[in-house]
């Protein structure tokens, strides 16, 4: 069997994407493999978010040109493909300064993947180089394959792009106009994704509950779509990650107070605490705004815990801007939260803003930011020693005889237990918490709430 390498990086998009890839690779006999040395073809799924995340890209090509010589010496070819966010913004120019990459694709084009492929293999020795990043007229969706098995907590894309344009953000440019998956096609997955091993799915989407997919002729929205899936037998928890403030319609927070499925957990960026930067940042809604929709997912679902992400140092940004990120950060009261330094992205209008905020200064509020956040994640994980809660266990834990779970608020739980209970949900009783973690043991006077499927088999076969 020949062997495929992927490595991934960003956000979960790129996880699913990156799952699908193999997908559509198993049939031309490619099996995965976590080492980049016995990889026939290698593929970087890129992202192109951050500055960082960019550069990691280039020396980890650095990296794979070594291999890629070394098995060469051996008789070996091996294909170099880079796809994702940054092979989207920079094709042309990786396929200049790395001549050894062999393919070049985007995150809308990797269905023609394995004609690509065809294509290079048909051309042994003619130097041919593909890049392929066209935002094309078919949806790449009508062309994926549906896995032989999930994961138990598995990824469902529903809606791509964007049409917002943040000022700070360069999305929009390497995914696309925003556009949103029939609604029969989304259902369709999600009842295999279950059939074939999944507990929870995970809706995902740069902004999901932009969601406006058809259903015989009607429109529906992201609210309208989690009724529906709530209806799939065997379907325990439901998420969907990342909202816009602007999207969060009535029928939406209708849904947390009305559906048990859905997870009392949301993801839901603000990015800064003040007016002014929000306004310069295009986000197009008040911070007033986003407190009244937290207050009103709080009526209908008290248990509710919030996420968020923030940029600090975005151009022009005071410290009085600085001191209202930290008191709107303290009036919701976050369970968890991203926080970044500002980094420049070429082609966005922020980046050539003249007031750049300096270095120091970005690393400073992101200290302050951290701390404070840092100290929210802990006393939220710390109000559940002592508490029952229903975890489904997804991985093996870090030690030897320990598996990991998720709680319903998205906290990582870990357990002393068997791999029997590996895709099982079962009531844990916490009686430790950190910063990142809480942990306990099976409480074993409630029952096992769902028992493991299929689940240990689908793991030793999944993609
Ligand atoms: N669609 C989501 C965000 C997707 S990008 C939303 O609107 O909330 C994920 C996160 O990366 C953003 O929320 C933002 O906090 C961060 N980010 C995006 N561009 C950035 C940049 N140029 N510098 C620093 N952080 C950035
Ligand atoms: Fe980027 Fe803004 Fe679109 Fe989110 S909403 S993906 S931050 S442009
Ligand atoms: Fe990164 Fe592209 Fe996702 S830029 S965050 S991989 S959409």
């Amino acid at each position: 069997m020949k062997k495929l390498y992927i490595k991934t990086y960003g956000c979960q998009m790129n996880v699913y994407d990156s799952e699908k890839m193999a997908t559509l690779l198993a049939p031309l006999g490619y099996g995965l493999t976590e080492t980049p040395g016995e990889a026939d073809v290698a593929i970087l799924n890129t992202c192109h978010i951050r500055e960082k995340a960019e550069q990691k890209v280039f020396s980890d090509l650095g990296r794979l040109n070594m291999v890629k010589k070394e098995r060469e010496e051996g008789g070996k070819d091996t294909i170099i493909a880079v796809g994702g966010c940054v092979a989207q913004a920079e094709g042309e120019e990786i396929i200049k300064q790395a001549p050894y990459v062999n393919m070049v694709f985007g995150p809308q084009t990797y269905h023609r993947l394995p004609e690509m492929l065809a294509q290079l293999l048909r051309s042994k020795g003619q130097d041919l180089r593909i890049v392929d990043t066209d935002f094309p007229v078919e949806s790449k969706f009508d062309h994926l394959i549906q896995p032989e098995h999930s994961n138990v907590s598995a990824f469902l894309t529903i809606q791509e792009g964007c049409d917002k344009f943040c000022t700070f953000c360069c999305v929009p440019y390497t995914r696309g106009a925003e556009s949103s998956r029939p609604v029969d096609a989304i259902l369709k997955e999600a009842e295999h994704l279950v059939r074939v091993g999944a507990k929870e799915i995970t809706l995902l989407g740069q902004n999901v509950n932009a969601y406006h997919g058809s259903m015989n002729g009607k429109e529906w929205g992201l609210g309208r779509l989690l009724y529906a899936l709530a209806e799939i037998s065997g379907l325990e928890r439901i998420r969907y990650t990342t909202s816009h403030p602007r999207d969060m319609d009535d029928a939406l927070i209708l849904a947390h107070k009305e559906i048990p499925q859905l997870m009392p957990f949301l993801h839901l960026p603000v990015q800064s605490g003040s007016d002014r930067i929000l306004e310069a940042m295009n986000r197009k809604h008040k911070v007033d705004f986003y407190i009244d929709i937290i207050n009103r997912l709080r009526d209908v679902r008290p248990d509710i815990a919030f996420s968020s992400d923030f940029i600090v140092g975005f151009p022009g940004e005071t410290e009085a801007d600085h001191a209202q990120t930290l008191e709107l950060v303290e009036k919701v009261n976050y369970a968890q939260a991203y926080s970044f330094k500002y980094s420049i992205r070429p082609g966005t209008p922020a980046g050539i803003h003249e007031w750049q905020v300096p270095e120091e200064i970005k690393d400073r509020r992101l200290q302050e930011l951290q701390t404070l956040l840092f100290q929210q994640q802990k006393a939220f994980n710390t109000s559940f020693v002592g508490q029952v809660i229903p975890v489904l266990f997804d991985r093996e834990g870090r030690h030897e005889g320990q598996l990991m779970g998720r709680s319903p608020f998205m906290q990582s739980v870990y357990v002393a237990a068997s791999e029997r209970h590996l895709g099982a949900i079962a009531h844990v009783k916490i009686d430790k918490a950190t910063q990142n973690s809480i942990s306990g043991a099976i409480d074993t006077t409630e029952s096992v709430l769902s028992p493991a499927n299929t689940f240990a088999e689908a793991k030793s076969k999944a993609v």
